[in-house]
């Protein structure tokens, strides 16, 4: 989640490839439940107030313009893995064919609006399998960090793999250990938005792991306040280690900080410009 001190951040929809599955995950918007059982899946609360809390995403449209026109100025196809609202692929449907990938329900309906040409899938990004390849795939705003340990980062590294082009662009951020860590320390962040107001509260859980807490207080017609919360799990990894991961099928063309930096582990947000090597079915057999 996002710029918020506090806060991070936070077409149509696909029938889930035409085949009626994205790997494990089943369809968007309001067709098929996943079939999770009662407990809600994050954003499913606060997903209607998302975009007017987190407000102008101009400055990454701008960020995120300038990294494919300058490493991949051909591209035409985007995927976005941890799509939300669309906020992010709405900027760029002018230009590229887009592609969203979400779990959340509550989020991809808004998306839905959003982006009447688009495609959007409701799959979990460590599982999904579109069988096609994108020019670049995206996963901003700390998506990334919301997977709750290593092993699923790593999943979701080679889900990239299996849908990226060979040379295409892999671009992601990441808060940083650092940047948890000063989070875990300091006090609730709050903001009123509208007539309504929002808190988030960072908690230092275990093992680079971090609880976010959103509240929500939605003020009604009599002027008294109903309250949305929910629980966000944020990992932070050292980049040493996200490197490592990412070695066996990207080259890293930038590792940076908010301003152009080098990233390390004490930024604020780090973002990653990877260029895949070569794509999964291209690949040679050995002998
Ligand atoms: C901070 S929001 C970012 C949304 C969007 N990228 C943006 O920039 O506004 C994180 C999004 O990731 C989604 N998400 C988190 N874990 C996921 C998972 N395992 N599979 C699919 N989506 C996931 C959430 O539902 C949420 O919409």
């Amino acid at each position: 989640m996002a710029d918020h001190d506090q806060a991070g951040h936070t077409g149509h929809t696909d029938q889930a490839g035409h085949t009626g599955q994205a790997g494990q995950a089943g369809h968007t918007g309001h067709a098929e439940q996943d079939g999770s059982g009662p407990e809600p899946l994050s954003y499913s609360k606060w997903a209607r107030f998302y975009d007017e809390i987190i407000g102008d995403r101009s400055e990454e449209l701008d960020r995120l313009h300038a990294y494919l026109s300058r490493y991949h100025p051909e591209a035409s196809s985007v995927l976005e893995l941890g799509c939300g609202t669309g906020a992010i692929l709405s900027g760029l449907a002018y230009r590229y064919a887009i592609t969203g990938v979400d779990r959340s329900p509550e989020m991809l309906e808004i998306a839905e609006r959003k982006l009447p040409g688009g495609r959007l899938v409701r799959a979990d990004i460590t599982e999904v399998s579109l069988g096609e390849r994108f020019d670049v795939v995206l996963c901003v705003f700390d998506t990334l960090n919301h997977l709750p340990s290593f092993t699923a980062w790593q999943a979701m590294f080679e889900r990239v793999h299996e849908h990226l082009a060979d040379g295409g662009l892999f671009v992601f951020d990441v808060n940083t250990v650092g940047r948890l860590r000063r989070l875990g320390m300091s006090t609730a962040y709050a903001e009123d938005f509208g007539e309504h107001m929002f808190t988030m509260t960072v908690r230092d859980d275990h093992d680079g792991l971090s609880d976010w807490e959103v509240r929500v207080f939605e003020r009604q017609g009599d002027g008294s306040f109903t309250l949305h919360s929910e629980h966000i799990p944020e990992l932070a990894v050292p980049l040493r280690q996200i490197r490592a991961a990412l070695e066996p099928h990207f080259d890293v063309l930038e590792e940076t900080g908010l301003h152009g930096e080098p990233g390390n582990d004490s930024s604020e947000r780090v973002y990653y410009v990877c260029r895949h090597r070569q794509a999964v079915s291209t690949r040679r057999q050995p002998g």
